[in-house]
């Protein structure tokens, strides 16, 4: 896969955090034109900042947002008329944007808060239903940028935000992760369409299967929906589901942590305590029901530093956290192990007689513990805006690549009417530690958010995403992926 480059990324990100400042300030009717202007201008001045830090920007065409407006813009025009809600009309005939890159300016700004501008964006945003690309795209290479448009929902219009994602509502109190956007580099990402999906998904049931990251992800689906529409909830014996009437469209969960058969019956000398996970076996849960469903989105990985006894064709093979006495050699470690239960997983999938529909691996979803792990201090505690440069990883690094060549394996051995795909969200979503809650996991207004007197940070959750927040993007992808899938290219 390739990566975004630091370099194109550092000039885009630079940009927007300024002029977050300034939208926060106070304003002015300079504010206001140069708030305006880079609104409209967004996307052409992204582009000229490009081409004048970095030599090589090619194919700007494909690149480029088209913007509505009072009239359609490209990336060229300078002159832009915008209605305000007020129906003022501002005419701007020039970009001022070394003031919008002017610190002086930013920082003479950057002291007042809670001033809000009200501007109607409606009238000019990205238009969404312009697909430039013919949908092949690399959809994993790109940047993030800075939206003006804001989440897809906020902490009060969903009502399904697990309280530990709802990173708002546990006062957290900067806000800025909230409104990046993927663009990827040759094409363009559609903000999330509420009515096209459900029409994509007429009749059809999506079951996302996995770990607690699988059940952040549904949940960002069911907020972002239900802006649309509030589903029903049905229950089938212990199963929920979510039933969009409006076309019949059915969303459910399975919890699945290692997506493999697991037990806590007595084998060999495993302790009873222990999780056996039986590699070869894939979950019998899901694979019960697999045939009733058109798209299953699978997720896991991070059960597997757990503690656990590995168990391959019915012998014991490998442990996490637990070494057996005098028991053969143990060779399989958990990222071996992580891989087979993968290739497990999806070979099950796609040899299964009854099943039609389309299986998706939404790759391993990135972790930003830094200077140690989740329990021995690691931290992602005020980190507020994407990274310009991605701090490598090497367990995520790893997971990553051990999934992906099971994935591809799979594929090999799959029919070749089977639709496997890879959602390879990894790299991207190493830019953003900016992400997790943090130390705003929970609703508790006593808890500690702030680090300790020897600097040691507070308990925190780098792991999963807040909502809204950049976990939202996976289901615009999601949306991607089916649109290609069930539209064609
Ligand atoms: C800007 O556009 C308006 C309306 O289209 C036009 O009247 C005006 O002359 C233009 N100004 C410049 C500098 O091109
Ligand atoms: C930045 O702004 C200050 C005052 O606001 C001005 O004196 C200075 O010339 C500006 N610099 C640039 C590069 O525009
Ligand atoms: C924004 O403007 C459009 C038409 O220009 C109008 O229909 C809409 O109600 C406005 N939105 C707000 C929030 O004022
Ligand atoms: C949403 O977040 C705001 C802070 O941004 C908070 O005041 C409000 O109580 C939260 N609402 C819910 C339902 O969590
Ligand atoms: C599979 O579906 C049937 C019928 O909807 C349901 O009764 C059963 O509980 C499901 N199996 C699992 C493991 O959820
Ligand atoms: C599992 O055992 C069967 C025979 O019992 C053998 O054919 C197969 O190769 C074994 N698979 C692995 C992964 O060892
Ligand atoms: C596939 O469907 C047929 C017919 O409904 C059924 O007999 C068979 O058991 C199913 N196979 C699996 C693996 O579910």
């Amino acid at each position: 896969m390739a990566m975004p480059s630091p370099r194109s990324l550092s000039g885009v990100i630079t940009v927007p955090r300024s002029l977050f400042k300034i939208v926060v300030s106070a304003g002015g009717l300079l504010l206001l034109l140069i708030l305006i202007s880079f609104q409209l201008t967004c996307y052409p001045l992204i582009s000229s900042f490009h081409v004048s830090l970095l030599p090589v920007e090619q194919n700007r065409k494909s690149d480029s947002a088209v913007l509505s407006g009072t009239g359609n813009i490209d990336t060229q025009s300078v002159n832009i008329s915008v209605s305000l809600n007020a129906n003022e009309v501002i005419q701007h005939t020039d970009t001022p944007s070394s003031a919008i890159y002017n610190d002086s300016v930013k920082s003479d700004l950057g002291n007042s808060d809670g001033v809000t501008l009200d501007i109607n964006r409606s009238s000019f945003h990205i238009e969404d239903s312009t697909y430039l690309d013919s949908g092949n795209c690399d959809l994993y290479n790109g940047k993030w940028i800075y939206d003006f448009d804001g989440p897809l929902y906020t902490n009060n219009t969903c009502p399904v935000i697990s309280p530990k994602q709802n990173c708002q509502g546990n006062g957290r109190s900067d806000k800025e992760y909230e409104n990046w956007r993927w663009k990827p580099k040759n094409c363009h990402l559609p903000r999330f369409d509420a009515k096209k999906f459900l029409e994509l998904m007429r009749g059809k049931t999506l079951a996302f299967v996995g770990d607690s990251i699988a059940r952040n992800q549904m949940e960002s689906l069911l907020c972002i929906l239900w802006q649309f529409e509030a589903p029903k909830k049905r229950r089938k014996g212990k199963r929920q589901y979510f039933y969009f009437k409006s076309t019949s469209t059915t969303l459910t969960r399975y919890w699945s942590s290692w997506l493999v058969h697991q037990t806590t019956e007595s084998f060999a000398s495993v302790p009873d305590n222990i999780v056996k996970v039986h590699l070869d076996l894939p979950d019998e849960d899901f694979m019960e029901n697999l045939s009733k469903f058109d798209v299953v989105v699978l997720s896991s990985g991070h059960w597997f530093v757990k503690q656990s006894a590995y168990i391959l064709n019915g012998t014991l093979v490998g442990g996490q956290l637990w070494q057996p006495k005098g028991e053969g050699n143990m060779q399989i470690k958990n990222i071996d192990a992580f891989g087979i239960s993968v290739e497990t997983c999806l070979t099950a999938i796609a040899s299964h007689p009854n099943f039609t529909g389309l299986a998706i691996v939404r790759s391993y979803s990135p972790d930003h513990y830094e200077g140690g792990a989740w329990n021995t201090g690691g931290s992602c505690t005020g980190k507020d805006r994407p990274l310009t440069t991605v701090v490598r990883n090497g367990f995520t690094d790893v997971m990553h690549e051990k999934q992906v060549n099971s994935f591809v394996n799979a594929v090999k051995k799959a029919r070749v009417d089977s639709k496997l795909r890879l959602m390879d969200i990894t790299e991207p979503f190493a830019y953003r530690p900016d992400g997790h809650p943090g130390p705003y996991r929970s609703p508790d207004p006593n808890k500690n958010t702030k680090r300790g007197a020897n600097g040691e940070p507070p308990p925190q959750d780098c792991l999963h995403w807040c909502m809204p927040g950049p976990i939202d993007t996976w289901n615009e992808i999601l949306l991607e992926v089916i649109r290609r899938e069930f539209h064609g290219r």
